[in-house]
């Protein structure tokens, strides 16, 4: 490449590493204006205007602004344009379907939660996590990630809401890969959240008693589900008996009451399996 194209070239890619975070806002607004429900609901191919008439009919809505958003996320693959008899239709994409909140499978709660200012004020202080060590959360916020959590119902719903739709994914490729289950009759989710893991896998294997354990103030907001007993507690401290636990954690190894657990290669291993980075499905040692 000529020396000015790489100059333009890599200030270019300077513009588009600065302005990345407008990915993140254009998307957040799109989750907050319903546009993926509305054009789901719609059925068909649908217009800007049919779009702004179900977000609002507040005569100061601006559709220039929608028109911006719409153009950004179909660059982005999100939406497809279509343009037909002097107007332009839009659709989902199979990506931007994950966006919807009215459906089984979404990751719009944990769009959500990441792209909120109290997860976002987080990332101010990477640089200071370099250089002094220690946690953005702690630093952002004066507390730790679960204190912050147990004094804030909001932020509780918000975080346990997001970790439930990654769980509702995970457990769906668990349950079609891993066929472990069946000499298991109790099972206990470590840092279960709100219980939807440990209610998918007793829905689908109702000989197995679930046992989902996490701090009292999420479990204060958990739904109740056949087959699930909420137990709160601290897992540092003890944990009920089980036949086997499953946890979602980011660490390989763990200790706890005393024994030693390990990660289930197999598991972990399943082809379709999208999250074995940091999911293990863990046994208690003999
Ligand atoms: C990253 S979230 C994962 C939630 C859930 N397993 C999932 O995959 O959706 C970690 C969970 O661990 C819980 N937790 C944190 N510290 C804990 C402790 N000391 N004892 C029990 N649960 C704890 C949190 O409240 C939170 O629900």
């Amino acid at each position: 490449m000529a020396e000015e194209n790489v100059v333009v070239q890599s200030q270019a890619d300077m513009w588009e590493l600065i302005f990345a975070f407008g990915d993140s806002m254009v998307l957040k607004s799109a989750m907050k204006l319903g546009i993926a429900d509305i054009i789901n609901k719609h059925g068909s191919p649908i217009t800007i205007s049919q779009i702004a008439e179900e977000i609002s009919s507040s005569p100061s809505l601006d559709i220039n602004y929608l028109f911006r958003i719409m153009r950004f996320l179909v660059s982005k693959r999100l939406f497809t344009s279509e343009h037909k008899d002097g107007d332009t239709f839009y659709s989902l994409t199979h990506c931007g379907k994950w966006l919807l909140r009215d459906a089984e499978f979404t990751l719009a709660p944990l769009l959500e939660m990441q792209t909120h200012e109290w997860w976002l004020d987080t990332w101010h202080h990477l640089d200071k996590c370099v250089l002094e060590g220690g946690v953005g959360f702690e630093k952002a916020h004066a507390t730790g990630l679960w204190d912050f959590a147990s004094g804030n119902p909001e932020y509780n719903k918000l975080f346990n809401q997001a970790m439930a739709c990654t769980a509702k994914i995970v457990v769906n490729a668990v349950l079609s890969n891993y066929n472990g289950f069946s000499g298991v009759t109790s099972l206990i989710d470590v840092g279960g959240g709100t219980g939807m893991m440990i209610r998918e896998i007793v829905k689908t294997h109702p000989h197995i008693t679930g046992i989902n354990f996490d701090l009292q103030h999420v479990l204060a907001t958990a739904p109740d589900y056949p087959g699930v007993v909420h137990v709160p507690g601290d897992m540092f401290v003890q944990i009920p008996q089980a036949d086997a636990v499953i946890m979602k954690v980011a660490k390989k190894e763990l200790r706890l009451n005393g024994r030693n657990y390990y990660k289930m290669e197999d598991f972990l291993h399943t082809k379709s399996f999208q999250f074995q980075h940091y999911n293990l499905l863990l046994k208690l040692t003999q």
